[in-house]
């Protein structure tokens, strides 16, 4: 999946080239401060006009609580939370020139501890918005184990995808991608470079890429889609984005999967 965030007025001229090198699912938010989601639209509008039709695309957006937004909200931040999602959502609509999306995900729980009111309130819109059949998929982005527990627990209508930043360091977040297997939902991995330095420099990893005439990247890359993730990129360069889509092909052995599963817990 290709990643929108930090593009600025790149964005549209970045999401035509990740389509045009094979990505066919786009990640954004209707959040000013990280994404441009009125240029993805472009794009889309760009696309379209060179035969890409709509629904041989993947569009994900999300709903962005006030606290991961500026004073630029794309709804009325002292409307209830039910009203904030309503307007996001036709806002989104809107900027990606669409009738439906195809994952609508809430950008994070409004605290780091378990669900609150506010939580529940935010997925019950979510969930009305699913019902009406203009969101093919619903989810949650940047929760912890305790959380996605909760949610599939009690909610009317469970998330089907998560999105979280995924350390090494954190077991690669085995815990939530446990829960996700558990309840079928699709984990999407963000961030699997920026969050892992170390192993992309780790010699392991890198005797693995020369192996394979790859480049750490890649590695890291087949590696999360052979433990079960979707990996997002948010690579600026075109050349990253075939090599990207090409991790798909590489072959690890199960014992190098296990190695680098282990590198977090080294
Ligand atoms: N839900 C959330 O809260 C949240 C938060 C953050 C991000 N996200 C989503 O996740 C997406 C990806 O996040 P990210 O940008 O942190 O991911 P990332 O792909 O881990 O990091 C991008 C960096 O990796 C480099 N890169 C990518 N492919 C490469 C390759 N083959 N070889 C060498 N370098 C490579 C890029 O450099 P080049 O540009 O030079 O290729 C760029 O510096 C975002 O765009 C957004 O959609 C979601």
């Amino acid at each position: 999946m290709y990643g929108t965030a930090w593009k600025k007025e790149s964005t549209t001229h970045l999401v035509e080239l990740a389509v045009s090198a094979g990505f066919t699912a786009i990640d954004t938010a209707n959040q000013i401060i990280h994404y441009d989601e009125g240029l993805v639209g472009k794009a889309r509008l760009e696309l379209e006009r060179t035969g890409i039709r709509r629904e041989t695309l993947f569009l994900q957006t999300k709903f962005t609580p006030t606290g991961g937004q500026d004073h630029r909200t794309p709804y009325d931040a002292s409307a209830s939370i039910t009203t904030q999602v309503r307007q996001s959502f036709e806002s989104s609509l809107e900027h990606l020139h669409t009738d439906y999306v195809d994952s609508y995900v809430l950008h994070g729980p409004y605290s780091r501890v378990g669900l609150g009111e506010a939580d529940w309130e935010v997925w019950s819109a979510i969930e009305e918005i699913y019902e009406s059949s203009r969101a093919k998929m619903i989810g949650i982005s940047n929760v912890n184990p305790a959380q996605l527990d909760l949610l599939c627990e009690r909610a009317s209508i469970k998330p089907m995808v998560v999105q979280n930043r995924c350390f090494a360091v954190l077991g690669w977040d085995q815990e939530v991608r446990e829960i996700c297997r558990a309840n079928e939902i699709i984990y999407q991995g963000f961030s699997l470079l920026t969050a892992n330095r170390g192993v992309l420099d780790d010699p392991e990893v890198q005797k693995i890429a020369s192996r394979l005439a790859a480049s750490p990247a890649q590695v890291v890359f087949r590696f999360a889609m052979e433990v079960g993730m979707l990996p997002l990129t948010g690579t600026t360069n075109e050349l990253h984005m075939k090599e990207d889509l090409k991790a798909k092909d590489l072959e690890l052995t199960s014992d190098e999967v296990q190695r680098i599963l282990e590198l977090g817990s080294s």
